[in-house]
């Protein structure tokens, strides 16, 4: 059997599953908790159905965090709000490959904005679409569901193109990070990380623990342990 991977995981907690009447106290408490980045989900009701929140919310909420802000656009057409989500303080920002209708072109104005590329996949999309983009991105997100929800089971049916996916990043040589974004739990994780995941985004699974700081070491595989 293969060694579980001993890079440090990264952990990044999913705000579309905290109290939306409380984002600045459940910001502060994830950051408080030992997260490494806040994941934000970017959903207009047309890609995926359901909506979220815009710019606006990021940048109020970017004065009282110093986690990075991995910003997921599930938007389309993504290309006008690129620098309006820099501008709010995204770190990354990961459009996805099949929100068209130039990916090439999206990742690239990432790029001219300062800001760190990821290309997101859904679980219908093939590894491959990634290959002709690596030299423009920072990471690739996995999507372990179908976007646009919180709480959904995670489909291992997708541990196989991570594989895939790490084999290429290594074959490339490019310092790409993979993520994983879907059904995350601590049942869940520790396969992703088998197939190669580097980060693991998680909503419910670390906004519906009672302990943030235990939700997200359980995640790590370290249960119980204290926020560093
Ligand atoms: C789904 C979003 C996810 C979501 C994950 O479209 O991209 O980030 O918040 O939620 P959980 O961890 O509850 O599956
Ligand atoms: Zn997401």
């Amino acid at each position: 059997m293969a060694e579980r991977p001993t890079a440090r995981t990264i952990v990044a907690p999913s705000l579309l599953a905290a109290d939306f009447a409380r984002l600045k106290d459940e910001v502060a408490a994830v950051e408080r908790a030992g997260a490494d980045w806040l994941h934000l989900d970017v959903m207009d009701g047309h890609f995926v159905p359901n909506i979220s929140f815009g710019p606006l919310v990021l940048g109020a909420l970017r004065k009282h965090c110093r986690l990075t802000f991995d910003v997921h656009l599930m938007i389309t057409p993504v290309d006008p709000y690129l620098a309006a989500f820099a501008a709010a303080g995204a770190d990354h920002i990961n459009v996805h490959a099949e929100a068209g209708p130039h990916l090439h072109r999206s990742l690239a104005a990432i790029r001219e904005l300062g800001v760190k590329a990821g290309v997101a996949i859904n679980p219908a999309t093939p590894a491959a679409v990634i290959e002709p983009v690596l030299d423009l991105i920072d990471i690739v997100l996995v999507m372990t569901v179908d976007p646009g929800f919180g709480g959904q089971s995670f489909l291992h049916s997708q541990l196989s193109k991570i594989a895939a996916l790490k084999a290429m990043i290594a074959a490339a040589d490019r310092p790409i990070l993979i993520s994983v974004d879907g059904g995350v739990t601590p049942a869940t994780a520790p396969a992703a990380l088998m197939a190669g995941a580097d980060v693991l985004i998680a909503g419910t699974s670390i906004f519906g623990a009672a302990d943030y700081a235990a939700g997200i070491g359980d995640l790590r595989g370290n249960p119980g342990a204290p926020a560093p």
